[in-house]
């Protein structure tokens, strides 16, 4: 039951019995709730907090950023961000008072009588605007984050090209809608404050914490209850939620539990970057790419938050998976007064893939040539560079892959039969589309050397190991595939492993679960730390180890017996973030999606019928995990594409509730096809590499081709809704 084996979720049964605990499950003696009441606009100053007298407030907690001990900042790569407002805001929703009392119901009543007086500010809600002298909140210019990639001299290029070919593509914000809604419980335990709840990254609660309260790390200890679903959702805003429920823990000297609504957590927590990308591309005659330029706009929001790593992933994938000996790539990220974007599933490579993407059809299309042809002329190569420099050189076969797909697709016939279909009927129009692309596994360039992962292994007094690391489970089954990777390295079956649950106070930090990078980088050091562990006990596997185990604790009563491992650099991995030219990832996912739609031109509506998905991961650890990443992803992909429209009112989302923020259901969806190739990597355990984000990447473009295939107007902006798609054809785009 190693690596590759279809290893049962080890969670599986409690989540099936319900049996497993999401912070709102737990309840603790004495325990509070928490409410947050927030500011009303967009930008301006907080004159005045009025507390309706009809309400008991002897009853109540009450803290506001005059209870904050240490600094008053959402520490993450910048500080500021505040965790209560104490004066100026800069979006609507910010927290600035929060309440506790025993009872939710009066909690609420009491909510209402919180009244925030505000003087309000110039606030900036376009990101493509240029802010006036009295917008700016950042720099000169509300730029919070540039950056370029250079690579060859494209403006040399584009007066000798036989063609030019320009494009402008947008894509929207999009919730992340996880089962589980936000939420933290703190209280005191044996002398540390203690936070619990729903996150991906418990050492970036702790770090907010620590900055927050201005105690060390010692003080606190942070654990991940059960969490259902992150999707990037829970990389920063948990810390936020974990900095007020400690405050108000505090201060009642009693436990306090803060879960969010689905309501107020589709209105204040973090969304999507809307993004806006430029195309213009020099070819020649044959198709083959000869200069690129590239530039990439983000909304950030009103902080910083995640918006620069969420644009260098952003800009690195923007030139897709083909050789260009000419690429230039700009990108800046903006600051707005609207909510602060965040992490979401792809880190910003969704939204440059999808523009390269659709300019790739764009391009194939100027050139009447078929959009298949043109990728396959313009793939990486082994021996190719690409971008940013780095050598193309892990061997994967691009073309093979996209022809497995396009074969399971039926492809070619179907582009065939659609023609003559379109022609006969009165108002259905079906497509076909295809997108090929890459994702980068793990932190970007220098990202994983600063992290400095650190895994335990620890042999138990009865035999078994148990692996102590930060990664959460959020239901891509962390958990299960470290067991098989341990399992894997050592010998075992993977009941003889267990994986302890993520508490800063005992396990090791081996980093943030973002960035795909679980498989690839924690599993790679888990097959370290086991083979540590090994080494202690005199290398053995097995049943060996096993007895081996238990007779080191019989010499040694109380232990532990712990094997550890580090990241290193593999010395092959140069990157230069000066430049920004280098090994961007240690190692890039590939894939191949075709998407089949028919447009009802009656209602404007559009359905995928058919959904293929190929894409070389290196080695699959559990196989039908991996389907479950690769079919999720799709579905989110596809929400984003056709149905998830976040309808922004003074900077927030407008439409926070399930019933008016459509997302696809089962019946919306077509079959979704999974196939892998595989090309172990040299970096991950048994050569894996990244699977969780690549999935979403494809189905944007890929059914924006096919509806502009089928309806014979290039659609260049997502979410397509009915609505929007009615306007493009009406208005009398043809493009
Ligand atoms: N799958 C499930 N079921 N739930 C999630 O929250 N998050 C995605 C992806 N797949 C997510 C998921 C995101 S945004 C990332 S970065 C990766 O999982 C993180 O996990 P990994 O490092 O194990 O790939
Ligand atoms: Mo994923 S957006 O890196 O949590």
């Amino acid at each position: 039951m190693g690596i590759g084996a279809n290893a049962e979720r080890v969670d599986g049964c409690a989540k099936l019995m319900g049996t497993a605990r999401y912070v709102d499950d737990i309840v603790l003696p004495g325990m509070l709730h928490g409410a947050t009441i927030r500011t009303p606009i967009a930008r301006g100053r907080i004159k005045r907090i009025h507390f309706d007298p009809a309400v008991n407030w002897a009853e109540f907690v009450v803290v506001d950023h005059r209870d904050i001990p240490g600094g008053n900042a959402v520490a993450l790569i910048e500080k500021d961000q505040p965790a209560l407002v104490a004066s100026e805001f800069r979006h609507k929703h910010e927290p600035v008072v929060l309440i506790a009392h025993a009872s939710v119901h009066k909690l609420r009543e009491a909510a209402r009588g919180v009244q925030i007086e505000v003087e309000s500010l110039p606030a900036l809600l376009d990101a493509l605007a240029k802010p006036g002298a009295e917008q700016i909140q950042h720099g000169s210019d509300n730029v919070l984050k540039k950056l370029s990639i250079r690579k060859g001299d494209p403006a040399s290029v584009f007066g000798r090209a036989a063609h030019v070919i320009e494009g402008a593509y947008h894509t929207g914000a999009q919730e992340h809608v996880y089962l589980e809604t936000q939420g933290m419980l703190a209280h005191r335990e044996n002398g540390r404050l203690v936070v619990c709840g729903s996150m991906q990254c418990p050492y970036y609660v702790l770090d907010s914490l620590t900055h927050a309260f201005g105690w060390p790390r010692e003080a606190f200890s942070v654990v991940q209850a059960a969490v259902g679903g992150g999707f990037g959702g829970k990389e920063d805003y948990p810390s936020n939620i974990a900095i007020h429920a400690a405050l108000l823990a505090e201060k009642a000297g009693a436990p306090v539990k803060l879960v969010y609504d689905r309501q107020e957590d589709m209105a204040v927590t973090t969304k999507r970057h809307p993004s806006w990308v430029r195309h213009r591309t020099a070819v020649d005659k044959d198709g083959r790419l000869l200069a690129m330029e590239i530039d990439v706009i983000l909304d950030g929001g009103a902080y910083v938050t995640l918006s620069p790593v969420v644009l260098s992933r952003g800009c690195i994938h923007a030139s897709g998976p083909y050789y260009c000996e000419n690429t230039h790539v700009h990108g800046e990220a903006r600051l707005t007064n609207s909510l602060p974007y965040g992490a979401f599933r792809g880190f910003g490579a969704p939204q440059t893939i999808f523009a390269m993407e659709r300019h790739m059809d764009v391009i194939a299309s100027r050139l009447d040539m078929d959009p298949v042809e043109l990728r396959r002329r313009n793939f990486l190569r082994d021996g190719q560079t690409m971008a940013t420099g780095q050598l193309f050189r892990d061997g994967t076969d691009l073309p093979g892959l996209m022809d497995r797909a396009l074969s399971e697709a039926d492809y070619h016939a179907k582009r065939k039969a659609h023609v003559s279909f379109n022609a006969m009927h009165p108002y259905l129009r079906r497509g076909i589309g295809l997108a090929t692309f890459h994702h980068g596994s793990g932190f970007t360039g220098g990202g994983e050397t600063r992290l400095a992962s650190e895994v335990w292994m620890e042999g138990l007094a009865d035999g078994s190991v148990e692996v102590l690391t930060a990664q959460t489970d959020m239901g891509q089954g962390t958990s299960t595939i470290l067991s098989q990777i341990a399992a894997e390295t050592l010998g075992l079956t993977v009941t003889q492993v267990r994986v302890a649950t993520p508490d800063t106070s005992r396990v090791p930090n081996s980093g943030p679960t973002v960035a795909s990078r679980t498989a690839m980088v924690v599993g790679r050091l888990t097959q370290k730390a086991a083979e540590d562990l090994a080494k202690l006990v005199g290398g053995l596997r097995g049943d060996g180890l096993v007895s081996a185990i238990k007779a080191w604790h019989i010499a040694h009563p109380g232990g532990p017996l712990v094997g550890r491992a580090k990241y290193e650099k593999p010395a092959s991995i140069v990157w230069d973030d000066a430049t920004y030219m280098g090994d961007a990832y240690a190692s890039y996912s590939w894939g191949a999606y075709v998407a089949e739609v028919e447009v009802d031109l009656r209602t404007y509506a559009t359905r995928v019928t058919d959904f293929v998905a190929a894409q070389e991961v290196g080695r699959v650890v559990n196989p039908t995990l991996a389907r479950g990443q690769v079919q999720g992803g799709v579905v989110q992909g596809i929400g984003w594409a056709l149905y998830e429209d976040v309808v922004l009112e003074d900077g927030v989302m407008k439409n926070c509730q399930m019933t008016n923020y459509i997302i696809p259901a089962s019946a919306d969806l077509p079959p979704i096809r999974v196939l892998f190739d595989e090309s172990p990597s040299p970096h991950g355990p048994g050569g894996a590499k990244g699977i969780g984000e690549m999935p979403i990447d494809g189905p944007g473009p890929a059914l924006m081709n096919a509806v502009s295939a089928a309806v014979g107007v290039s659609m260049d902006a997502i979410p397509l809704t009915p609505e929007r798609l009615m306007e493009r054809l009406e208005g009398g785009g043809h493009g």
